[in-house]
C-alpha cells in the first residue's frame, strides 16, 4: 500500500460510494508525524485529494480538514467552493484550529496562543469565508453569450471585511457553488469548541470512549444550538467508531490485542504529550497504575482540551497503566473502539443512534482495506435490513445526504 498512490484513495472512495456512505473524510495535520520514517504515516494534501476523488466519484460527500490558524480566508473559500463546483455540490470543510507546536514551527509562529484565542481567530475566519461564499447571488450568472454578459454586477458584492485579524475586500472570484456553501464540519468538544460548533457547525465529529459521555455531549450540543437560535436538526453529531469485526467476538478481541501490541508505546507517549501541549510524561513507568495527578488539569491544557478531559476521565474511572492507556488510544486516538461480530457492531450503532448518542457515525476502520470491507460487506446489509441505512442515494449533494438546508445567499430577491 503506497500512500502516495492516488489509486489507494480512489479505491476507498469508490468502495464507500458503492456502499452509499454519506461522505469520506480526510484528516490533516500541518507537520510530519514524528514516527513517519518508521510508520510511513504520510498522506496527500487533502483538498488536492478531494479534487481528484471528485473526478472518480459521483455521489459521495467529500470532506477535508483545513486549518483556520495557518490558512487565509480568501484562498480557503476559493478552494472549497471550487471543490463544490467540481463535485456538483459534495464538498465539506472540517474546521480545525491547529494546536500542534510542531505545525506552528512550519509557519514561523512562535506565539503562545490559548485555546480560547484560537477559537476567536477561527470565528472571524469563518465569518469571512461565509461572506465570500455569499458574495455572488445564486442568480448572478446569466451567461448571455449573445449579449456578452456573463453575470449581473448588481448580484455580486464586495464584503469589505475589516476585523482584528483579517482585512478582506472580496467578492470571491467565482460564482456561488451548487450547495451555496460547502458543509461546515467541526470537531472540537471543549466548552469553547462546543459554543463555536453551536454557532457554525452543520456536522460535528466527536470522540468518546463510552456511550454515556457521547449522550452528554449530544444533549448538551443540541441545547446549545437552540440557545444559538438554531434548530437541533441543523447539526448532525457523528461520533467516531473504530470497529474490529470478525466471525466471533473472541477473534475480534484477539485482533485488537494483536494490533495494539504492535503499536510502539514510546510513539504513543509522544502523541499523548503533544495532546497535553508538550507536557513531559517521560518519567512515568509503563506498567504502574496511573493517577489523575500524573496529568496536568485538563482546564490548563491549551492544546486538545477535550481529549485531555477524556484521558483524565478514563484514569479517574478505571485503574489503568500507561501501557494500557496508550493501547486504548493507539488505534482510534480516543474514539470508541469496539470488537465484535457484524451483528454486535450493528447492535452497537443502532443502540447509540436510538438512545441519543449519535445522528450517525464517523467510521474509522482499524485496518485498511480489510476492516472497511468487513464493515461494508457485513454490517451495512444488517443496518439496511433494519431500515437504519439507505440502500440507494436519493440526493446528489452532501447537504441532501445529510438532510441539511441550502443556505440562502442573503441577497434581496430580484424583481
Ligand atoms: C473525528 C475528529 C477529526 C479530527 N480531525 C482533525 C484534523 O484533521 N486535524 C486536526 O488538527 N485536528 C483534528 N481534530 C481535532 C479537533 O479539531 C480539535 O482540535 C480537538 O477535538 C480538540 O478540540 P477542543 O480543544 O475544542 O476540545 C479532529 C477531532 C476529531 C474528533
Amino acid at each position: 500500500m503506497d500512500l502516495m498512490d492516488f489509486g489507494y484513495y480512489q479505491a476507498i472512495a469508490q468502495r464507500a460510494e458503492a456502499a452509499k456512505f454519506d461522505s469520506i473524510f480526510f484528516a490533516d495535520i500541518l507537520t510530519m508525524s514524528d514516527d513517519a520514517a518508521i510508520t510511513g504515516k504520510v498522506w496527500l494534501e487533502p483538498i488536492t485529494l478531494l479534487a481528484a476523488i471528485a473526478g472518480v466519484t459521483e455521489r459521495i460527500g467529500l470532506i477535508a480538514t483545513a486549518s483556520t490558524s495557518y490558512s487565509l480566508p480568501f484562498n480557503l473559500a476559493r478552494q472549497f467552493s471550487s471543490i463544490d463546483h467540481i463535485s456538483n455540490g459534495r464538498a465539506g470543510w472540517n474546521i480545525v484550529t491547529t494546536w500542534l507546536q510542531a505545525a506552528a514551527r512550519n509557519f514561523g509562529d512562535t506565539r503562545e496562543v490559548s485555546l480560547d484565542e484560537r477559537y476567536v481567530f477561527a470565528e472571524e475566519f469563518v465569518e469571512v469565508v461565509k461572506g465570500l461564499w455569499d458574495s455572488w447571488a445564486d442568480d448572478a450568472v446569466i451567461d448571455d453569450r449573445v449579449g456578452a454578459v456573463y453575470a449581473r454586477p448588481d448580484r455580486i458584492r464586495a464584503i469589505d471585511h475589516e476585523g482584528p485579524q483579517y482585512s478582506v475586500a472580496g467578492p470571491l472570484n467565482l460564482p456561488r457553488s451548487p450547495q451555496g456553501r460547502p458543509v461546515l464540519v467541526q470537531a472540537g468538544s471543549s466548552n469553547t469548541g462546543r459554543d463555536f460548533a453551536a454557532r457554525h457547525a452543520e456536522a460535528i465529529f466527536t470522540a468518546h470512549l463510552e456511550k454515556a459521555t457521547a449522550q452528554e455531549f449530544y444533549t448538551d450540543l443540541k441545547a446549545r444550538l437552540v440557545k444559538a437560535g438554531r434548530k437541533p436538526d441543523d447539526v448532525l453529531i457523528l461520533p467516531g467508531v473504530n470497529p474490529m469485526i470478525a466471525s466471533t467476538e473472541a477473534e475480534a478481541k484477539r485482533l485488537v490485542k494483536e494490533l495494539n501490541e504492535s503499536a510502539d508505546p514510546e510513539a504513543g507517549r509522544r502523541t499523548l504529550s503533544s495532546r497535553f501541549g508538550g507536557y513531559d510524561f517521560s518519567h512515568l513507568p509503563l506498567d504502574e497504575v496511573l493517577s489523575p495527578d500524573d496529568f496536568p488539569h485538563p482546564d490548563t491544557v491549551e492544546a486538545s482540551r477535550s481529549r485531555a478531559v477524556m484521558v483524565v476521565g478514563l484514569i479517574e474511572r478505571e485503574r489503568v497503566t500507561l501501557r494500557q492507556l496508550l493501547a486504548k488510544l493507539a488505534g482510534a486516538r480516543g474514539h470508541f473502539t469496539y470488537a465484535g461480530t457484524p451483528e454486535q457492531v450493528a447492535d452497537l450503532l443502532e443502540d447509540w443512534f436510538q438512545d441519543g448518542a449519535a445522528d450517525g457515525f464517523n467510521v474509522m476502520p482499524p485496518i485498511y482495506p480489510g476492516m472497511l470491507d468487513a464493515f461494508i460487506d457485513e454490517v451495512v446489509p444488517i443496518l439496511q435490513q433494519r431500515g437504519l441505512f439507505r440502500t440507494e442515494y436519493v440526493g446528489a449533494t452532501l447537504r441532501e445526504h445529510y438532510g441539511l438546508d441550502r443556505p440562502p445567499d442573503g441577497f434581496d430577491a430580484t424583481d
